[in-house]
């Protein structure tokens, strides 16, 4: 399990820590039953609710599983289907960027109806509460109309900063809703920091691979990449960053700590804490994107670097794309010391958002029901992951590998090198199947022979087949290229 556990941890933190020790150890094994949550409580001197939280947090890890009318039991081990990919190994020196026409071509796939999509990152529309959130726009306009005729300011909805402040405890962050600034998504937030840290010509450090998103903002705002090795679990290297920022003339790290895109790697909590004075030391900006630490499965993969950040380096940028709804365009960011120029950055360049959207993005936040919503969320998107995980074991060639991410939609897989994969993408195409070739995810020409597959969609037997299409077609190229190379 993981959990980092000492007397400073919360009771439910010691006690999920306990539990899942005894699982470790074998001391309870798969379909045991633990003791009902009253029972421990009164065995472990604790409270009900205390109990429930540790229980439910072992349930988000997957520990354990809860059964109807029936208890608390161990789940059976994560078979582990396919091998992870090693962790990645780009050039030691920054790159100007040239990937936006491809990428903007596989978007446009991704976004067409008429496709099966595994191309964009984005859950189906039934892990969206729609209704709740057309019934939100529908009081605040009614409730608000003035608003309508009045031009929004920056920094945005008071009550909606405050409401994303609230949030943000989860993340272990302490936010002055004064410092928040709203934007219409954490596309918005990330240009506006970049463009407040840094002048063309300049270099950003990033994950590898790393979001075609970021690479995108990227060339447009004339910045080099410099891509630093990240592992498939564990993130970004700190190890392999300090030494660039010793030989490299880093302006900025662009990072997303918490499944990030499109490994969906999560920094261990130490990681984090190292990052935050690793950055420190050198007095390097870190661009912090947590669009998807709601959807993580654990506490501790949800808590934010800029939790561990003393100086105001670290700029929090996030939005509601991912778990509310993305047609919104709802986001914030929390700049730290560089929160003046930004403000004044986004009053020039786009001014206020939409106050009416914000007013009703601050109700849905605040209704009781939002928390109990992202646990079904993550838990649903689990099991999809976990479907797709499997039909991918059984379909495609020999020597694939595939992440085995803490939460979020997406899957990368490496693929034997004979697999070309913007062929693999073309070929695909042609069947009506949208992919994301790996070479959209580096500046350099890494990644020929990965993809990354987005399978949080409606997860119905027309995307099985297409799954497993995939496959079949990579195992066609894969014996083709054995074929070439005997
Ligand atoms: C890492 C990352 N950041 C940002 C975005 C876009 O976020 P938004 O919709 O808030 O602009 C995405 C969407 O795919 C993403 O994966």
């Amino acid at each position: 399990m993981g959990i980092p556990s000492d007397a400073a941890d919360p009771l439910y933190l010691q006690l999920a820590d306990r539990l899942a020790g005894a699982i470790r150890t074998g001391a309870l094994g798969a379909g045991d039953r633990l003791p009902s949550v009253r029972q421990c409580a009164r065995e472990q001197s604790l409270s009900v609710s205390t109990v429930l939280q540790a229980y439910r947090h072992l349930e988000d890890g997957r520990v354990i599983e809860a059964r109807p009318r029936s208890g608390y039991f161990v789940a059976a081990p994560q078979r582990r289907l396919l091998p992870e990919p090693e962790p990645s190994t780009p050039p030691a020196d920054s790159l100007a960027v040239d990937i936006a026409t491809l990428a903007e071509r596989v978007m446009q796939a991704a976004a067409d109806p008429t496709l099966i999509s595994f191309g964009a990152a984005c859950p189906a529309a039934d892990f969206f509460p729609e209704e709740r959130v057309r019934r939100a726009l529908s009081q605040a306009t009614l409730r608000h109309r003035a608003v309508l005729c009045q031009y929004p300011q920056v920094p945005g909805d008071e009550q909606l900063r405050r409401a994303i402040a609230r949030r943000a405890l989860a993340f272990g962050c302490t936010l002055d809703p004064r410092d928040i600034v709203l934007t219409s998504g954490t596309t918005e937030s990330v240009g506006l920091c970049l463009q407040t840290v840094t002048r063309p010509g300049d270099t950003v450090a990033l994950e590898s691979p790393t979001s075609f998103g970021f690479l995108q903002v990227l060339q447009a705002l004339h910045l080099r990449a410099l891509e630093i090795p990240t592992h498939p679990r564990h993130g970004l290297s700190v190890d392999a960053l300090e030494l660039a920022l010793r030989t490299q003339p880093v302006r900025a790290l662009l990072a997303v700590p918490t499944l990030s895109n499109p490994l969906g790697a999560s920094m261990p909590l130490a990681e984090r804490r190292r990052l935050a004075q690793l950055l420190a030391r050198h007095q390097v900006p870190l661009i912090e994107d947590a669009i998807y630490n709601d959807l993580a499965e654990r506490d501790e993969h949800r808590r934010a670097v800029k939790g561990f950040d003393a100086d105001g380096l670290v700029m929090l940028c996030s939005s509601f794309s991912k778990t509310v709804a993305p047609g919104l365009r709802v986001g914030w960011v929390d700049a730290g010391r560089y929160t003046p120029q930004l403000r004044r950055l986004k009053a020039a360049l786009s001014g206020g958002h939409s106050t009416v959207t914000e007013i009703a993005m601050a109700d849905l936040l605040t209704q009781p029901g939002y928390e109990p919503q992202l646990r079904r969320m993550r838990q649903a998107i689990a099991r999809r992951v976990d479907d797709a995980r499997r039909q991918i074991a059984d379909s495609f060639p020999r020597g694939t590998r595939i992440t085995d991410p803490p939460g979020g939609i997406m899957l990368w897989l490496e693929l034997p090198a004979a697999v070309d994969s913007l062929a693999l993408y073309k070929a695909c195409l042609d069947e009506r199947i949208c992919i994301a070739p790996g070479t959209m995810f580096s500046a350099t020409d890494r990644y020929r022979h990965c993809i990354r597959l987005s399978v949080g969609g409606p997860g119905d037997e027309a995307q099985s087949r297409a799954l497993r299409r995939i496959g079949q077609i990579a195992c066609a190229m894969a014996r083709e290229g054995l074929a070439l190379a005997a």
